[in-house]
């Protein structure tokens, strides 16, 4: 690359809104993707107040950035700051893609995106499967869409809070026709057997990483795939229980590399060939598997 040809007066700008944003891998993700299209732009992190989204949305489409990505806590509260949302962010109820239009932003989700992409690339085959869904919370509720759109035979939701799994399967039940139910924790091992276990919930990441929501790991007899959306630990201890039982495991990481490209391709409107795909994960899982040092 000619630093000469980038950088300059036709820079094109992206960024990210969170808070905190300091820990985000989505600047390294997305600067790799620029880099290895040759295209000329830039990717920053920007960390928003909850009570500043729509100063900051406005003011990043007066200052003409073409793209910009949204993080916790705004995944909801900006959706009242865009000028149209997409029909499956909208079923999601959350955006994290923002596309420059005429009009001011559009919305889009490209979480769901990528875990469509992760199931496929690792064969994860979920229509016609009974399937259960651990966590309510704001991953879960794009894979909860995911399994619904794919045609899963059954959803069986279980969360801590009973509640909002009450509340995420009766939103689910609004567009999807197959079964459903809602139970608790203690009920998964006596439940009829899952062939798809999801876990959306953050058990097992930051401070509980040596904890499972699924506290007795023989549940994992007899299921097909498990998959985790957390990708700190790489195999968290859900996972490392799973394999014990020979489920097929995969975590959260190509969910997230693959939510990033579905982000370039929805900016640039555009198809990324798979082969360019897996050689930008293959460069960002060995940068993270070092600790994100090059
Ligand atoms: P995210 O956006 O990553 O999905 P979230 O919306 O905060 O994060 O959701 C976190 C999920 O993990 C929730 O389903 C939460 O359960 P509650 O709805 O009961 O809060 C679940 N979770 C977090 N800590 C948990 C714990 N110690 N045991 C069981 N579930 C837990």
């Amino acid at each position: 690359m000619n630093i000469f040809d980038f950088y300059n007066g036709h820079t094109k700008v992206y960024g990210i809104i969170g808070n905190p944003i300091e820990h985000s891998f989505s600047p390294v993700l997305q600067n790799t993707i620029l880099q290895k299209m040759e295209f000329n732009g830039v990717y920053v992190p920007f960390r928003v107040d909850e009570k500043d989204i729509k100063k900051a949305v406005e003011g990043l489409y007066a200052l003409g950035f073409e793209g910009i990505n949204v993080t916790v806590p705004h995944k909801i509260s900006v959706m009242d700051c865009l000028c149209d949302i997409d029909d499956t962010a909208q079923k999601v109820g959350a955006v994290n893609t923002l596309k420059r239009t005429e009009n001011g932003f559009k919305g889009y989700n490209t979480d769901i995106l990528g875990l469509k992409k992760s199931f496929a690339i690792n064969k994860i085959d979920v229509k016609g499967k009974k399937t259960m869904l651990l966590g309510a919370g704001g991953a879960a509720n794009s894979a909860a869409v995911l399994l619904s759109q794919l045609g899963a035979e059954k959803i069986v939701f279980v969360n801590r809070t009973k509640e909002k799994a009450e509340a995420l399967r009766n939103h689910i039940s609004s567009f999807y026709t197959g079964k459903t139910d809602v139970i608790s924790f203690d009920d998964i091992y006596t439940y009829e057997k899952p062939e798809i276990v999801v876990n959306a919930t953050s058990v097992g990441m930051g401070e509980g990483v040596w904890e499972s929501p699924v506290k007795d790991s023989s549940f994992f007899e007899g299921v097909e795939a498990v998959f985790d959306v957390i990708y700190i630990p790489w195999e968290t201890k859900l996972l490392n229980d799973a394999k014990k039982y020979c489920c097929k495991c995969v975590n959260g990481f190509d969910m997230l590399i693959y939510q990033g490209i579905a982000s370039y391709e929805i900016w640039h409107d555009t198809y990324m060939d798979d082969n360019t795909a897996v050689e930008i994960k293959d460069a960002l899982s060995e940068y993270f598997l070092k600790g994100g040092k090059r």
